[in-house]
């Protein structure tokens, strides 16, 4: 179901909302696989730009529904784009090893310079005392929910190329092409990931032994999606914020 109502008069726009939530609630009773609602965040002012477009599907391990945030996008952008979001409430349903591998496998196609493929990937499964190391190395508010995560990965970048360790000035770029190609792929596997920045480097390279030359480019949580509900504020309030991007207008130049 794709209910917009852009159309409706500001006046009928709480009814038509009430109508929405009934619909959802017979969905919900109906026990569907999936079903999706557009809606508007604030439903009294009319700004697209605060549309969110939520699937419902009932595929977490306790049955119960959890959303995904879909891009609300002008041109045909691929699904797997549009449907890509970046979740902290996380089930306790943990990602095989072998899926784990499927996607690691994914980052190395992705393209490098000189095909230097200047990526080293370290991860741990929760539940591991390396997990619950890489836990302590993330910034506190990052620890709160990523430690619910099915595993955690730290991207590092070789940052000189092996053949004559000159300086690699597409490492970084490289590294984000390759976490790009995995993240993609988890998620055309009902895997989520939610991408972080927020680490202590020192703590990271020391369990790592990670040493000059390298470095940690941003720690990653892979996991099956869950509900917002189980978040506490501000996270839950974050996980239902729509997702908004810059028009293309502010970052594109046609010459
Ligand atoms: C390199 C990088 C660092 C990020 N750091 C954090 C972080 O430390 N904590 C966090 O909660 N989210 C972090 N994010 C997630 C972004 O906030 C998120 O991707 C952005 O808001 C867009 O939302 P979306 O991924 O759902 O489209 C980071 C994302 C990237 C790519």
């Amino acid at each position: 179901m794709n209910c917009h109502f852009l159309q409706t008069s500001q006046k009928r726009r709480p009814f038509v909302l009430y109508y929405l939530v009934h619909v959802i609630k017979m969905q919900r009773k109906a026990q569907s696989d999936e079903f999706e609602i557009a809606f508007y965040y604030n439903y009294l002012s009319v700004d697209t730009s605060k549309m969110i477009n939520f699937t419902y599907s009932n595929t977490n391990s306790n049955n119960r529904y959890t959303m995904i945030k879909h891009a609300t996008t002008n041109g045909p952008v691929l699904e797997l784009i549009r449907n890509r979001w970046s979740p902290r409430s996380f089930s306790n349903k943990q990602v095989s090893h072998v899926d784990m591998e499927t996607i690691l496998e994914a980052g190395s196609w992705a393209p490098s310079a000189n095909n230097e493929q200047p990526w080293e990937y370290y991860y741990a499964f929760n539940g591991t005392p390396a997990f619950e190391t890489l836990v302590g190395g993330l910034a506190q508010f990052n620890q709160t929910w990523a430690k619910n995560a099915s595993v955690l990965v730290a991207a590092v970048a070789r940052k000189t190329f092996e053949a004559n360790n000159a300086d690699n000035k597409w490492a970084h770029h490289d590294v984000g092409m390759a976490n790009a190609n995995m993240i993609l792929q988890a998620s055309s596997m009902g895997i989520y990931a939610h991408s972080m920045g927020g680490f202590d480097a020192h703590i990271i390279n020391l369990a790592l032994g990670i040493k000059e030359g390298k470095e940690v480019v941003c720690m990653i949580a892979f996991g099956y999606r869950d509900e917002a509900d189980k978040l506490i504020e501000p996270l839950k309030e974050r996980e239902l914020a729509p997702r908004q991007r810059k028009p293309l207008s502010v970052f594109t130049t046609k010459l």
